[in-house]
Order: structure tokens, then sequence, then C-alpha cells
């Protein structure tokens, strides 16, 4: 019989409300005197997350003890590993009224009640350190710090109950919840899944270290992250749709799944690559890739920072195992992909194009070489950046 992975920490959590109780609380957060906070993009992402189960054992937004201990020691107050705060931050005009053991209403953009916040404590948000311990720098022109800056100066925590999901429309045949990853895992006969974060356009190296992945388990989960990412990184349907046509030209169809990952990038580099891994155990996955420079930005990390940081845990307290590959290449003497670790040539032999070549490449009408993009995907590419001009 096969068997899905254990979620982190032992248990699926499901923070929706059941149908016979939804009306009841509904009516509660539209009518009675519940404060209301209204949730930007990433809290509405993180809110389904935890609602789904993707980010078990959280149960909701953190409370102080699990928020100071995972930016001290990367661990929540049970000890479990967790590596990234998922917090819902306030100004502090936004505390007023609010007191722990009140429920608040929790609304979207266009101010529908989508959970209650079941509040727990209200603490200050020390974003300097949180900044320093979670993504090693306090510069401003880092992403994932800038985010940091602009949030609320305290910090609510409490468990969740949504009670209206709101599913985005776009790649809806691609949102799957870890149940229902887990449920075809087993359908399919996969014991053994790999799962491949990525935010960036598909290339010959992400290609390579996928199928070198694949080589050793039974099925692979492409799951590029569609949530927020900084505004000069490709669109996520652009992304998605070199998926599709990478897909279908190029993997086994019984071996390979194209599902979409929620969240919002954060950039923090190897505390994001400890994440990743953790949550894509929830989503059902054996295994998870973690290439060079993981979920980096600029060079605030070092290449393999991101490998290293697991030998700060016990692999049985993680749980899903990371395969980690070495920086890769096409390399020209090889005549084939490689990687610094297989390959003996210098590197005048090795294909290798930053971001940055290959948007002007593409802006100024010109493919990447086959080599490093496969013609299909350079299409893609080039027909979105045509459209920029
Ligand atoms: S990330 O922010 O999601 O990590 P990206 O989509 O570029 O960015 O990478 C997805 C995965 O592929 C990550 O595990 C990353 O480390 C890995 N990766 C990307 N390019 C290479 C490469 N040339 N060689 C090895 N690993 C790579």
């Amino acid at each position: 019989m096969v068997k899905n992975i254990d979620p982190h920490g032992g248990k699926l959590i499901k923070r929706i409300v059941p149908a016979e109780e939804r009306e009841a609380l509904v009516d509660k957060a539209t009518h009675y005197d519940m404060k209301k906070i209204q949730l930007n993009s990433r809290e509405m992402s993180d809110l389904d997350m935890i609602a789904v189960g993707a980010m078990s054992p959280l149960e909701g937004f953190m409370c102080k003890a699990d928020y100071d201990n995972v930016v001290d020691n990367m661990r929540l107050a049970s000890g479990l590993p967790w590596s990234i705060p998922i917090v819902l931050s306030v100004t502090k005009e936004k505390t007023e009224g609010l007191k722990p053991g009140k429920d608040v209403a929790l609304v979207d953009q266009a101010n529908e009640v989508v959970a209650v916040l079941h509040l727990e404590e209200i603490f200050h948000h020390d974003k300097q350190k949180e900044s320093l311990e979670v993504y090693g720098t306090d510069d401003e022109k880092h992403p994932g710090v800038d985010y940091v800056c602009k949030m609320g100066e305290y910090l609510l925590g409490g468990k969740i109950s949504v009670v209206n999901r709101a599913k985005p429309s776009n790649f809806s045949t691609y949102r799957l919840d870890p149940a229902e990853t887990r449920e075809l895992f087993v359908k399919k006969g996969w014991r053994r899944v790999v799962g491949f974060q990525t935010r960036n356009p598909v290339h010959r190296a992400h290609e390579y270290i996928q199928k070198c992945a694949l080589e050793i388990v039974d099925a692979i989960l492409l799951h590029p992250l569609v949530g927020d990412t900084k505004s000069d990184d490709v669109p996520a349907d652009v992304r998605i749709k070199s998926y599709e046509v990478l897909l279908e030209k190029y993997y086994p169809k019984d071996r390979a799944m194209l599902s979409v990952f929620p969240a919002a990038m954060r950039y923090a580099g190897p505390r994001e690559a400890i994440f990743h891994a953790l949550v894509r155990k929830n989503y059902g996955c054996t295994h998870f890739i973690v290439g060079r420079d993981h979920a980096g930005v600029g060079s605030y990390y070092g290449t393999f920072d991101a490998h290293y940081i697991f030998d700060e845990f016990d692999p049985q307290e993680i749980g899903i195992t990371p395969l980690f590959f070495d920086h890769t290449f096409y390399c020209k003497s090889c005549n084939g992909m490689a990687s610094y670790k297989t390959c003996p040539h210098d590197s005048s032999n090795h294909v290798i194009l930053s971001g940055t070549e290959v948007r002007k490449m593409l802006s100024a009408g010109q493919a990447p070489p086959p080599t490093f993009t496969r013609p299909e995907v350079a299409n893609v590419l080039s027909e979105y950046y045509q459209k920029l001009k």
C-alpha cells in the first residue's frame, strides 16, 4: 500500500470552518462589533495556506513564543523546526479596540469577511532583529527586508477560522491543496516524490536537476511559486506557460505533475529553503531539490548556504529529504549538461548566462542559445519581452 509522508508535526491542519458553523460565524463577524483587519495579498496567501494545512502545524498567525523562537532558533515554541515568521502585522492605530480573547474579523481587499482571528496576543514587532536574523541583513534594498520595514509595528497572534475561502481564479486547474496532492500521489502509486520550488522561467539547468532527481524517485511535483514576487521577476503566467510547453514535449506524463505554490516569495535564501522544504512535505513530497543560491537575491547569501543550513537540524526532524545540486550548466566539451562537481573543463566551455543577460537578449529580439533555454520556452519568453516594449 502506498502511504504519504507524515505532515510536519504529524497532522494536516484544517482551519476552514465546517459548512454547518459557517453562517453563524459570518453573521457574528459581519453584524456584531467585531473589529476588522484588512489583509494584503501576502497575508491572504498565508491565511489560505494555514487553512488548508500547507503550513502545518501552524493553526494561525504566530504568537510571541513561536515568533521569538523562530527568529532566534529556527524552531517553534514546541521545538519543531520552522524558519520563517508567519505573522499578521498592524499599525499602532489599528491595535486600538483590539483585545486578546476577543475575535477579530479578517477582510480581503474588497472588505469581504474571509476569516476570524481568535486573537490571543498583541506584541511588538522587532523589525531590525527579524531582518538581521531571518534575512541576514537589515539592508532595505533586500526585497524581504523592504517588506518587513513596511509592515506594521505590532503583530497579532492567534488561531484562524476561515469562513470564505478566496481561491484565486487564475491557474485554477493547477491549484491543488495538500490534501489533494497527497491523494493524487497515492492514487498514482508514487511513494517517493521530489518537490521543485521555482520563481524563475525554466531553463535547461532547472530541467537537468529536475531530471537527475527524477532518476532516483518515482515522480516530480513541479511547484512554481505564484504568490507575490519582486516586480522585476518574470510574471507567474509566463512562467507557467513555459512549463506547459516544456511538459508537453520533454517530460514523462505519468511521472511529472505541475501544480502551483501559492506562497509569497521572501527571498530569505537559506532560511527560506528550510521553509520551502517543510511546506512541500505538507504537500506530500518526500524529497526536495535545493540547488545553487536557493531563494537568494543579489549577493546576500553564499552560493551553497541553503545546503549548509540543513546541517543545523537532525534529518529526522526535517523529515523531507533534501537533494542538493551544485551549479549546473551546459558544457560544450562534455557535450551535455554538467555541474562544477562533474565537469573537468574550464569555464570557457560552459554556457552560463545571468538573468540580466538573458533579459537583454530577449528584449533585443534575440533567443538565448538552445543549450541554455529550450526553443519552446524561448518563444514564450520572447513573446512576453516583445510585448513589454
Ligand atoms: S528560487 O528563488 O525559486 O530558488 P529559481 O527558480 O531560479 O529561484 O530556482 C529554482 C531551484 O533551482 C532552486 O533550488 C535553485 O537553487 C535551483 N537552481 C536554479 N538555477 C540553477 C543552476 N544553474 N544550477 C543548480 N541549481 C539551480
